[in-house]
């Protein structure tokens, strides 16, 4: 592709009829809360001349003090390598193990420590306590099997789709310990979803478990692997082995047969390799360590590709001086691993500081909105990192519960969308007791770890915004035209970073022309140039920078929607539910909704002649289940008796999602059809 047509395509992939940072709620600024004196006497970072080793013209030479968290087996030559932007390659010529970093470091000093507590949905079922010793027994038992039974060596590709439960860390730190790349897909994606994923990838060995809680109930997770195995072949991609954890050692707990051949137990497979020990491969920092999919604007999810040693770098320093970890603290991050907070804030960053990570396996508020603070409670969690949707869902359900549990909180996070300023004061009064710091921390799954936040215990913090560049990262905010705005302007624009960081992902899986376009083609000054500065990152966010430095993040730019927290791709939705034979036309709006932030919206029109029925729209939703998973289902499916389209026949999705939002459509009378729009606000009410 050429670089006009590359700059061509991007600039139509960003163009949405609606975003989310156009139906963003604008609240106004807030006074600022400072963190407690107690706080700040123990934090990992109060010295401000942080800013200054990490000032821009450092950069990126300072990012040394990042790797300098690692243990090396050699260290690296160049910091950063910028001979093909914007494929930046990160401490070159260093070799490391992230499985090493995270759990054989610690054996010396710190083997009878916990390394993740485990906590199973059901509350009657014991807390699992996992030693570093035990972690390490462990991988090495499992990184034997994957390398001896599945032949898996360094750079394969292995999907995993799992549940929230310890077996899940040590699946990809066996992985990380092999040098095998790791690609885990949420296990609430349907069969369908994991099947793109290990297509793409193209993984020969899928990882499973037969069956995990969720709200109370036992679901059967392994017939989501048949589903995947099955959908593969579909793809002429050939899925050879199924390796299935137990989620009850010693017994299979899913109705869905065995295939024969094909699927082998893991808890019975492992006695074979019973003290067994692998010596981690020896890797290059630039080498992958895991690819995480996520949405974009076209209907393919994207194989986001990071590195080892930038990543590890990255997030371990993130984890302390942000999370403000340290060794002796218990940290519950409660995130699911299948999503990049998960990865780099429950699993590798503070495993890699050698703390105690929890690992909470179902619903939040299941059996009741106490459920967390007793967890608290009982493993004296001092560390809390959670999404304002679940605080959300907390405080609806709960609002009086965490001040009848005896925990103590020094740090919270929110991450994964704005977080309104009622809901953080009642994070900070209520879940925080008043004494907790909060970080509202923005990023994405590109980006490794956090981006924009508060240093807990420099800044102040202000309810509703994240805060300026954590150090080392330098936002800009560009206008449409390409202007950059001035610092503080209160103006909104597209956000940027200007210059590489360890975090970045090294490019999407099999796609580089689309890592190009989508990121980093619209803001480029000089296609020809090898100087990082003039490469800004795009996030594909719309945000605004306060006077003081800080910024807010107001959602998407593109056609993508956060629901809950997460990302969908409103093309994902809409070919879903084109599946459907009696679907013509399909469009998906984001609409606000006080729990999960941004819910879709689905509008369909059906082919000439069919009648809209609610059972049609019940299979749609159904589709988009069976496609993509419970998450994407969609809040209503209006079927329309015709789309409102431009007379060039574009579908008006603004229009759609005015009416979703029960906002005014504006000027309808340049559309083919306005008066369909009438009609349309008719069946929405
Ligand atoms: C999108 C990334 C990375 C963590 C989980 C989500 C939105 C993320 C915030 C925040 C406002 C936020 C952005 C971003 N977002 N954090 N603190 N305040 N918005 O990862 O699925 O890759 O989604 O989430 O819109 O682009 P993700």
């Amino acid at each position: 592709m050429s670089d006009d047509q590359q700059l061509r395509r991007s600039k139509e992939q960003q163009t949405a009829d609606i975003s989310e940072a156009q139906i963003a709620v604008h609240w106004p600024e807030e006074d600022y809360f400072s963190p407690s004196a107690t706080f700040i006497a123990q934090a990992n970072l109060t010295d401000t001349s942080v800013f200054e080793r990490f000032s821009l013209d450092r950069s990126p030479d300072c990012f040394r003090e990042f790797a300098d968290l690692l243990d090396w087996y050699q260290r690296w030559e160049k910091t950063l390598d910028t001979s093909n932007p914007p494929f930046w390659r990160w401490f070159v010529g260093g070799k490391l193990n992230a499985c090493f970093n995270c759990v054989d470091r610690h054996l010396a000093k710190h083997k009878n420590k916990t390394a993740i507590h485990f906590v199973p949905e059901p509350e009657h079922e014991t807390v699992q306590h996992i030693t570093y010793q035990e972690l390490f027994v462990r991988v090495n038992e499992f990184a034997a099997l994957l390398r001896d039974f599945c032949g898996l060596k360094a750079g394969d590709r292995v999907t995993l789709h799992m549940p929230m439960v310890a077996e899940l860390p040590i699946t990809m730190l066996a992985c990380a310990r092999l040098g095998v790349i790791h690609s885990q897909v949420f296990s609430g994606f349907s069969g369908k979803a994991c099947a793109d994923r290990v297509v793409d990838s193209e993984s020969r060995v899928l990882i499973t478990m037969d069956a995990y809680y969720r709200a109370g109930k036992l679901l059967d997770h392994k017939e989501k692997a048949d589903i995947a195995a099955a959908e593969s072949a579909k793809d002429a991609h050939k899925v050879d082995k199924v390796l299935i954890w137990q989620r009850h050692p010693g017994k299979y707990s899913s109705p869905t047969k065995l295939v024969e051949g094909r699927d082998v137990i893991v808890n019975d497979l492992l006695r074979k390799y019973r003290g067994k020990r692998v010596e981690p491969a020896h890797m290059p920092a630039e080498a992958p360590l895991f690819l995480m999919y996520t949405s974009g604007t076209t209907g393919k999810p994207k194989g986001c590709q990071h590195s080892i040693g930038g990543y590890l770098a990255y997030v371990t320093w993130t984890s302390k001086y942000i999370q403000d970890i340290h060794p002796e603290d218990v940290y519950w991050c409660m995130a699911d691993i299948g999503w990049i907070t998960g990865h780099s804030y429950i699993v590798y960053g503070p495993l890699a500081l050698g703390a105690s990570s929890v690992v909470y396996e179902g619903v939040p508020t299941h059996p009741d909105a106490g459920r967390p603070w007793r967890i608290a409670e009982d493993l004296d969690v001092n560390i809390f990192h959670t999404s304002p949707t679940a605080i959300r869902a907390l405080r609806r359900d709960g609002p009086d519960e965490p001040a009848k549990y005896n925990y103590r909180f020094k740090h919270m996070t929110t991450v994964g969308e704005p977080i309104e300023p009622a809901v953080w004061k009642w994070y900070h009064k209520m879940v925080g007791k008043g004494e907790a710091v909060i970080v509202d921390t923005w990023w994405q799954t590109e980006n490794g770890g956090f981006l924009c936040s508060t240093v807990p215990a420099i800044h102040k913090m202000k309810p509703g915004s994240a805060g300026p560049g954590i150090p080392g990262i330098h936002p800009v905010i560009y206008d449409d035209e390409g202007k950059e705005l001035p610092a503080g302007s209160g103006k909104a624009g597209n956000i940027c970073i200007r210059n590489p960081w360890p975090g970045g992902f090294q490019t999407i899986w099999k796609d580089p022309d689309r890592f190009v376009a989508q990121y980093y083609a619209r803001y480029c000054k000089d296609r020809k140039s090898k100087d990082w500065r003039d490469w800004p990152y795009m996030a594909g966010d719309g945000a605004v920078q306060a006077a003081d430095g800080y910024y807010r993040i107001l959602g998407r730019i593109d056609d993508v929607i956060n629901v809950a927290g997460h990302r969908l791709g409103t093309k994902e939705l809409e070919s879903a539910a084109l599946l459907v034979d009696e679907v013509a036309e399909a469009a998906v709006v984001p609409a606000a909704d006080e729990i999960k932030g941004k819910v879709p919206d689905l509008y369909v029109s059906l082919k000439p002649g069919l009648q809209a029925s609610k059972e049609i729209a019940n299979r749609i939703s159904a589709a988009i289940v069976s496609e993509i998973g419970a998450i994407a289902r969609p809040r209503q499916v209006i079927i329309v008796p015709d789309m409102p389209k431009t007379r060039s026949g574009k579908i008006m999705r603004r229009v759609l999602a005015a009416i979703s939002n029960h906002q005014n459509p504006g000027d309808v009378s340049t559309l083919a059809n306005p008066e369909i729009v009438d009609k349309i606000k008719e069946l929405v009410k």
